[in-house]
């Protein structure tokens, strides 16, 4: 019997914020196994993105880095736009950008609020809007993996924007799920835990706080950002081309308790 393919060769993958953490992380992971990478980063910070160039380069498949904001919502549809016209089309999309602006929730200005919506919730629609439309609902196949937090399926003190974006992500998951199903499109949400990146170095800088983190944690550590590329893998590739809708979580227990 020959079982569905735990790989992506051959496919096209583009990957927002993939110049460092987690993001850069899964576009090498998804070059690894098979994948071509498009890496997007901030406009003036795509240099960051050229280590995550060369070790897709390294695995032998083929990367391009582009600039793009993904607040913009017209550079996030000409970008995609043109990426879809040079490279033909784009099989997997992983909306990774994310920023936090931790703050207590009497302390939240407008702008804070409006900077982390409009990146966590606001970007990763219209990427998927745009991605769906150039490409994946014509050609009738996509997998889209946004990645959310654990923050989007729990509560946790001075984070409310950050909290609501990334629980407007998992139900976002949802319903382009239902949506897009008839066109083949696989729509989930992932869930990590607290993973060391440079996002969460300044929170950890904070003993008390990483002590606090380490207590609550069942498995007793903080990840890193090999710790989540499986889930990612795994929701890119044909093995999970029944599973749409869902928030996978990588959370070392977090959630179990
Ligand atoms: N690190 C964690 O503990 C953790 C836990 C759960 C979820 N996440 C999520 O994982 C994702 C990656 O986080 P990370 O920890 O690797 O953070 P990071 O800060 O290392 O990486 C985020 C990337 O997004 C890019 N970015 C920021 N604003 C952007 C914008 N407007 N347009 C395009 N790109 C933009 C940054 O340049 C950076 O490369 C985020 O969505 C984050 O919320 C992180």
């Amino acid at each position: 019997m020959n079982f569905p393919s735990m790989r992506v060769d051959g496919k096209i993958a583009l990957v927002t914020g993939a110049g460092s953490g987690l993001g850069q992380a899964f576009a090498i992971a998804l070059a690894q196994n098979g994948a071509d990478v498009i890496i997007t980063e901030l406009p003036g910070k795509e240099s960051i993105a050229e280590e995550t160039a060369s070790q897709i380069r390294d695995a032998g498949r083929r990367a391009m880095i582009v600039p793009l904001d993904v607040t913009r919502v017209s550079m996030i549809r000409e970008t995609v736009d043109r990426v879809v016209k040079d490279w033909g089309r784009v099989d997997i999309l992983v909306n990774n950008a994310g920023i936090n602006i931790p703050r207590w929730a009497v302390d939240v200005s407008e702008d804070d609020w409006d900077k982390v919506l409009d990146v966590d919730l606001k970007g990763t629609f219209f990427m998927c809007q745009a991605v769906a439309k150039a490409s994946m609902i014509p050609q009738n196949y996509g997998k889209i993996i946004n990645i959310a937090s654990i923050m989007g399926v729990t509560g946790f003190y001075y984070r409310a924007a950050y909290c609501s974006a990334k629980a407007g992500v998992v139900n976002l998951s949802r319903v382009l799920a239902v949506e897009w199903a008839t066109h083949k499109i696989r729509v989930n949400a992932i869930g990590p835990t607290f993973i060391h990146t440079p996002l969460t170095a300044p929170m950890f800088a904070d003993k008390n706080f990483y002590d606090e983190v380490m207590r609550r944690m069942p498995l007793g550590e903080i990840g890193k950002p090999e710790d989540v590329v499986g889930a990612v893998l795994y929701l890119a590739c044909p093995a999970s081309d029944l599973v749409t809708g869902h928030c996978l979580l990588v959370d070392g227990g977090w959630m179990a308790w």
